[in-house]
């Protein structure tokens, strides 16, 4: 969870740049302007693996796909933001008011970005691994269709119960072992397409995540 450390970093700018702005001590400007710099770190650390988990986590055609664009690119306009805050402060370019305004807008979209990724981690189960006890081993594999036929899984590969997430030519999707045998279906739920492989098959029945 590096957001933790945008979040606060940028929070902690722009509360030092309020007591700057009222009280006049340059010490609360400097430490405005530090932690600024830090925020921007702290964003592109977090900025990082969300990128790969939008890649390679979420669901295409989901609803949380379209809710990881979102997030992502209003992360991104914030961390222009913030980068243009640092050297509109740097050069002292722009009255302090209109930098403190500036700050205040990237705190609100902060906010509304965190909200989303709250969503995406609690709701939309991105992230973590939400499988039950006793679900097997995660077990994800590519594969190219070359004829009619394709191997996805050996005979005794997972255990009753147990999901395997097969990629075959781009498409996702799950094997599943059944008390009677293997079965195959769509990775996508068709409620708002969650990923089915990230879910638990119950006494021969897929339940999403
Ligand atoms: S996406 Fe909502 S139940 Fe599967």
């Amino acid at each position: 969870m590096l957001i933790g450390f945008p979040l606060s970093f940028f929070v902690g700018a722009f509360v030092f740049d309020l007591l700057f702005f009222f009280s006049g001590n340059n010490d609360f400007q400097l430490v405005g302007y530090y932690l600024v710099i830090a925020g921007i770190i702290g964003a592109v650390m977090a900025a990082i693996p969300g990128f790969v988990d939008y890649l390679h986590t979420v669901p295409p055609e989901s609803s949380a796909k379209k809710r990881a664009a979102t997030h992502g690119l209003i992360n991104s306009f914030n961390l222009l933001l913030f980068v243009a805050v640092f050297f509109l402060k740097k050069n002292a370019a722009l009255d302090f008011g209109w930098i403190l305004l500036l700050e205040a807008i990237g705190i609100g979209l902060l906010a509304v970005a965190g909200w989303m990724g709250g969503t995406l981690v609690y709701r939309n189960q991105i992230g973590v691994d939400v499988r039950y006890a006793a679900a097997g081993k995660w077990k994800e594999e590519k594969v190219k269709k070359t004829g009619e036929l394709v191997k996805v899984a050996a005979l005794n590969e997972l255990e009753r119960n147990q999901l395997k997430l097969v990629h075959v030519n781009g498409q996702r999707v799950v094997i599943a072992r059944k008390e009677e045998g293997y079965v195959a279906f769509s990775d996508a739920c068709t409620h708002k397409g969650g990923s089915l492989a990230g879910g638990s098959m119950i006494c021969g029945t897929v339940q999403c995540p």
